[in-house]
């Protein structure tokens, strides 16, 4: 079927309590993982591509795999831009045929990153297509931010509330102690805030760096309003996992695909899993 724009998936999983799984994908195998876990498991799902996975591939090349992977699916697929920053490139995926847009301003004052996101949603929606915003900042583990410091980057719900009226988002990325890339320890996340943002803004909210959070978390967020997760370091994982593997077994082996291929197959079941947490199996 052709891709279907980002907020029929995460409205109608936000409305039965449930969470859409946007997995990050920037080569052939990858999206092809992603389908096929989508395709098992009887699942919606939204693959989503950073501007540097368009500067890797093509924003054309993207496009084109994810319409014919979306074409020969027997599930729903849409696609979406990862933290968009740049407006040119927004622009570009509207007429390439995203069905889905972020646009992440948290870098700037609340003010600015309002004008800026207002300005991608009133393109987007003129073309029927849905956009995330975020406010608060989402760390990088790598970042060391003692407790205090690191609740001031978090979103606030009286912000939120005026962010979201302002821009007319149809979803919200919100900073509530998750982080890019892989947990040191547990993460912990501040699930009152995230109850007073819903409560203030009642649309689908979005929880960046996904990899790592337990399943009882995962569970209690989505409970909270949040549904859209996204999934990016525990698919690279598993994917070279598997090919660090086979080339260890093999390390004269000459034919790409004796070696991508058992990564695509080692993501496959990372994406099952996850679908399964976030209750969107068997939806389809
Ligand atoms: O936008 C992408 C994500 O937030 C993914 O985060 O790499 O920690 O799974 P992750
Ligand atoms: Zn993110």
């Amino acid at each position: 079927m052709p891709l279907v724009s980002g907020i029929d998936l995460i409205g109608q999983a936000h409305r039965d309590g449930y969470a859409i799984g946007s997995f990050n994908i920037n080569n052939m195998e990858i999206l092809q993982a992603v389908i096929t876990a989508a395709e098992l498991e009887r699942s919606p799902v939204m693959v989503q591509t950073s501007q540097g996975a368009i500067k890797y591939a093509g924003a054309d090349y993207l496009a084109a795999m994810v319409k014919v992977a979306a074409a020969k699916a027997t599930v729903p697929v849409a696609l979406h831009l990862d933290h968009g920053t740049d407006f040119e490139v927004a622009v570009r995926c509207l007429r390439e045929g995203w069905s889905s847009l972020m646009y992440d301003g948290s870098k700037y004052p609340l003010e600015e990153n309002i004008a800026r996101t207002r300005k991608v949603v009133e393109i987007a929606h003129a073309v029927g297509v849905s956009v995330e915003g975020e406010l608060g900042k989402i760390g990088g583990v790598e970042e060391h931010i003692v407790v205090s410091e690191r609740e001031a980057l978090f979103t606030d719900p009286a912000e939120a509330e005026t962010f979201v009226k302002e821009t007319g988002v149809d979803y919200l990325a919100v900073a509530i102690g998750t982080a890019h890339g892989l947990y040191k320890g547990r993460p912990d996340l501040d699930f009152p805030r995230l109850q007073a943002i819903h409560e203030r803004v009642r649309i689908p909210i979005v929880l960046h760096g996904g990899s790592g959070v337990p399943e009882d978390q995962i569970k209690e967020a989505i409970r909270l309003g949040v549904a859209k997760i996204n999934i990016d370091t525990e698919l690279r994982q598993a994917f070279l996992e598997a090919v660090r593997a086979k080339l260890a077994e093999n390390p004269d082996e000459l034919d790409p695909r004796k070696v991508l291929g058992p990564g695509r197959d080692a993501m496959v079941e990372r994406v099952r899993e996850k679908m399964r947490f976030f209750g969107s199996s068997g939806r389809v």
